[in-house]
């Protein structure tokens, strides 16, 4: 059983070898909140890839970029070129995870609505927008002590990070996941096809996208928890952890 009664980053944040930690997996396994979980626990700075994706599409849609036709690409990549689209984080005390701002604002609620989950993958999915947010990843990772959760982290942003992460579990069971996370919060009529359904979806957008597409980085571990609880998963990766930074 992991005991984790010093604050591990206190336990030698400075002496200890800084490294970079990069997750990458399937939409709806736990990657955030594990990555969140395990960045707070050793001190590291954490970075939700996936919410920047999503701030480029709710900065699309705010401004008219990305009508019921398709999105506006010449328009928006023109704002791109021009530095109007800046996304940071800052880490918000109360909930204890970084908060996500675009252009200064919080959009941290707006970022997580259907209306963006829905047109986020082929925001995701054109290089221009890869190409900004991959080299603005690459500056927060200079210093390393950071955990990254995304797509394409270990193949495409951080190529040598020392520890790469891919996760995954099976579809029924991620579906199964988001059925009881979405029950949890309250919403009614809801079809364990149909959810089982966009999670293949997103599946197949994910992973047969041109540009950097979701793929297992040939040197990460892969993690199916499928059938793992939160606290052996947590254990699992301190132990990787703990090897790397002693290695
Ligand atoms: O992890 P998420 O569901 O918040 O990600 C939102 C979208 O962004 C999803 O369609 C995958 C895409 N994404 C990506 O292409 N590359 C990343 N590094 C992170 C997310």
């Amino acid at each position: 059983m992991l005991r984790m009664d010093a604050p591990f980053g206190g336990w030698g944040a400075s002496i200890m070898k800084k490294i970079i930690i990069a997750i990458d997996g399937y939409s709806s396994c736990g990657k955030s909140t594990m990555a969140k979980d395990l960045a707070k626990t050793i001190g590291y700075v954490y970075v939700d890839t996936g919410a920047m994706y999503r701030a480029v599409t709710y900065y699309a849609m705010q401004n008219g970029l990305f009508p019921e036709e398709g999105i506006k690409e010449a328009e928006l990549k023109a704002d791109i070129d021009a530095g109007k689209i800046n996304i940071s984080f800052k880490f918000n005390a109360e909930t204890g995870r970084p908060d996500t701002y675009l252009n200064g604002v919080k959009v941290e609620t707006e970022i997580r609505q259907m209306a963006v989950s829905t047109r986020v993958s082929p925001i995701a999915a054109l290089p221009f927008v890869r190409a900004l947010l991959t080299q603005q990843q690459q500056l927060m990772g200079k210093e390393k002590g950071i955990v990254m959760d995304g797509r394409d982290i270990g193949t495409a942003v951080f190529p040598d990070a020392e520890l790469k992460i891919f996760v995954t579990a099976s579809a029924e069971i991620r579906a199964q996941r988001r059925y009881d996370e979405l029950k949890a919060k309250g919403e009614a009529n809801l079809d364990f096809d149909a959810i089982l359904k966009n999670v293949q979806e997103r599946d197949y957008i994910d992973t047969h996208r041109e540009t950097a597409p979701l793929r297992q980085a040939e040197d990460a571990l892969v993690l199916d928890n499928s059938h793992m609880t939160i606290a052996e998963q947590k254990e699992w990766l301190i132990s990787e952890y703990t090897r790397r930074v002693n290695s």
